[in-house]
């Protein structure tokens, strides 16, 4: 399987947005932000909610269901003690949005 797939093409997701994607069998919450594009996992930890159709505010994301909070960046939660979710690396080749493996 090679590192990074073709996920979606850059026009796809205009800065500000987001898009639920599937790479290495994963739902994955894409979202650009201010023209960088920031890669997590679709599933919130809570009780799964699907993290690509909250609320965007700079690059914390709120889960849609309870508002859990994490960085869009690092998956990480934005506060102390919260849950994170897996973020991936993404690169741009041209046009084509790719999306790699676990962000070490
Ligand atoms: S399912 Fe995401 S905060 Fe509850």
């Amino acid at each position: 399987m090679p590192k990074f797939v073709k996920v979606c093409r850059t026009s796809d997701v205009p800065p500000g947005e987001r898009r639920l994607v599937e790479a290495h069998d994963k739902p994955i919450a894409l979202f650009n932000i201010d023209g960088t594009f920031q890669a997590i996992n679709q599933v919130c930890p809570h009780r799964g909610g699907p993290l690509a159709e909250g609320r965007l505010e700079g690059n914390v994301v709120a889960c849609p269901w309870h508002g859990w909070t994490f960085c869009v960046d690092t998956g990480l939660p934005d506060h102390d003690g919260g849950h994170s979710v897996s973020a991936y690396e993404v690169r741009v080749e041209g046009d084509d949005v790719l999306i790699g493996w676990l962000k070490p």
